[in-house]
């Protein structure tokens, strides 16, 4: 007989029918009541042993994190809690969880400690509940882009261009570290190495994704990205994931429209879809919020929060706008800001970020038209000559989480920002070719899957939300 996933046991359909169920023990009570999950839902399904039937021996088998078959008949239950149960007929264990070396037991697990076990925080309520959620994300953004006319495009892994320009680039190489080849110069010969040039993990898919929209219209990636930023943050990994939608013919303001209903979107389909996870991990972070003091609780709860992205507009404000209201108030006259805005060009910090979208507009903000000086090479250049035309969405507590816009189209332009950055020409030859043939407004941006699930899920530490997390110093599992 087949066994029948616990998500669909519980609606009940098969009622006083034999059933199996494959899963792992949460708990065993008095000897007779096992909470089996086999992962496909947050719940259990009860199963009610009859004591005369099964040997001490094997009852002895079970504990929390035992891997178990039953068969059974599903029945109504009686017992507060749940609408049905397996009145159990046969019982296999197919391995033990040792209650003395387990670590995952039914109490509260600090997140350092699971962290720490990553290969067992899965099977956990609050773990299982986030990945479930992570996983339905990922296919509402697949969802969003196929129903829109968006092709999947997938950018290489390796690259030798820093799209960003920020040096934060992890190096690839086959080149034995302990036998370098030198040049006459004494420096490292990288023509020797397996592409024969340097080469590194790619930051951003952009570059090349821009050379797909100009022939494809509408493209978009999902892939990892990496990033060699030595920032033991909250919000920052060394291997992320992130989508990047890149269009045709679209302007900034097209541009900030596509992101607000992208999000809008894929938060509306995961509110839809994982109604019990989120459920609980609304629940969760109630308790936690309980233990801190009054004044930095949130006002909303996490269900709230979402429902209330998914209802408002962002609000719209230029860099100049949130520069003059920054300037102004009352934390930064305080001097209670790490940095202090005191000019405009000053780049904004988490800090900032997080007063603009918490404090002063309470939703989230797409801030737009940066200064050039702060903003990554390709982006287009305003007619003040001072500002491009960037913007950057914040959220509430996580800050960025969207980092576009609408790129330099014009040649000239373009080479003459390259030029005076020192970017290699004749690395990025391809990229200026997009720019000599058929060159065409166009518009893309950045999102950090990790962030949208650390906003969905109301986790608060970046390495909670990806399976096993890539940081400065540590690449377990
Ligand atoms: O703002 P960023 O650096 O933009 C780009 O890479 C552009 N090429 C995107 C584009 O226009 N196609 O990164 C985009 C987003 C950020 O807003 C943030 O959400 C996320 O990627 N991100 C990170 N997430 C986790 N860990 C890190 N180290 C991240 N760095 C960026
Ligand atoms: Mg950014």
């Amino acid at each position: 007989m087949k066994h029948t996933k616990i998500i669909d046991l519980l609606t009940g359909k098969n009622l006083l029918h034999e059933v199996k169920a494959k899963g792992w023990v949460k708990t065993f009570r008095n000897n007779q009541f096992i909470a089996l999950n086999d992962g496909s839902t947050i719940n259990n399904i009860q199963c009610v042993l009859d004591l005369e039937k099964f040997p001490a021996e094997l009852l002895k088998k079970i504990h929390t994190g035992s891997a178990l078959s039953i068969t059974g008949t599903l029945v109504e239950s009686k017992g507060a809690g749940q609408n049905v149960e397996i009145q159990v007929s046969k019982l296999k264990v197919y391995g033990e969880a040792n209650p003395e070396e387990y670590p995952i037991q039914p109490k509260k697990h600090s997140l350092e400690f699971l962290r720490e076990n990553a290969h067992l925080r899965i099977r956990t309520n609050m773990f299982g509940a986030i990945m479930r959620v992570r996983s339905t994300l990922a296919f509402a953004v697949h969802k969003y882009f196929q129903d829109n006319g968006f092709f999947y495009f997938n950018a290489p892994i390796i690259t030798g261009s820093d799209a960003e320009g920020a040096g934060e680039m992890f190096r690839v190489t086959a080149l034995d570290l302990n036998n370098l080849p030198k040049n006459e110069q004494g420096e490292v010969d990288t023509k020797e190495d397996f592409f024969g040039k340097t080469t590194n993990l790619t930051v951003s898919g952009q570059l090349e994704a821009e050379t797909y929209a100009m022939a494809l219209g509408s493209v978009y990636t999902f892939g990892p990205t990496f990033r060699a930023e030595n920032s033991n943050t909250s919000r920052h990994l060394a291997e992320f994931w992130m989508i990047e939608p890149e269009v045709a013919f679209n302007d900034l303001d097209d541009n900030m429209d596509l992101a607000e209903d992208f999000i809008k979107s894929v938060l509306r389909y995961t509110l839809e879809k994982c109604e019990d996870d989120l459920i609980f991990l609304d629940k969760r972070l109630k308790e936690e919020e309980k233990n801190k003091p009054m004044a930095e609780r949130s006002e909303m709860s996490l269900l709230e929060k979402l429902q209330f992205v998914i209802d408002n507009n962002f609000k719209r404000v230029s860099y100049t706008e949130a520069i003059d209201i920054l300037r102004n108030c009352k934390p930064n006259k305080n001097k209670k800001f790490k940095y202090v805005i005191d000019e405009w060009g000053a780049d904004l910090q988490s800090e900032h970020e997080r007063y603009l979208v918490e404090k002063h507009f309470k939703c989230p903000v797409i801030l737009f038209d940066y200064p050039a000086e702060i903003k990554a090479f390709y982006m287009r250049l305003n007619e003040d000559e001072k500002t491009v035309r960037a913007m950057d969405i914040l959220f509430p507590g996580i800050g960025e989480i969207v980092g576009g816009s609408e790129r330099e189209e014009r040649y000239d332009v373009l080479l003459e920002k390259m030029k005076k950055l020192g970017i290699d020409e004749e690395e990025l030859w391809w990229y200026l070719d997009t720019r000599k043939f058929g060159t065409a407004p166009h518009s893309g941006f950045g999102l950090g899957f990790e962030r949208l699930v650390l906003f969905t899920t109301g986790m608060t530490n970046i390495r909670d939300v990806i399976p096993f997390p890539r940081t400065p110093q540590n690449a377990e599992f």
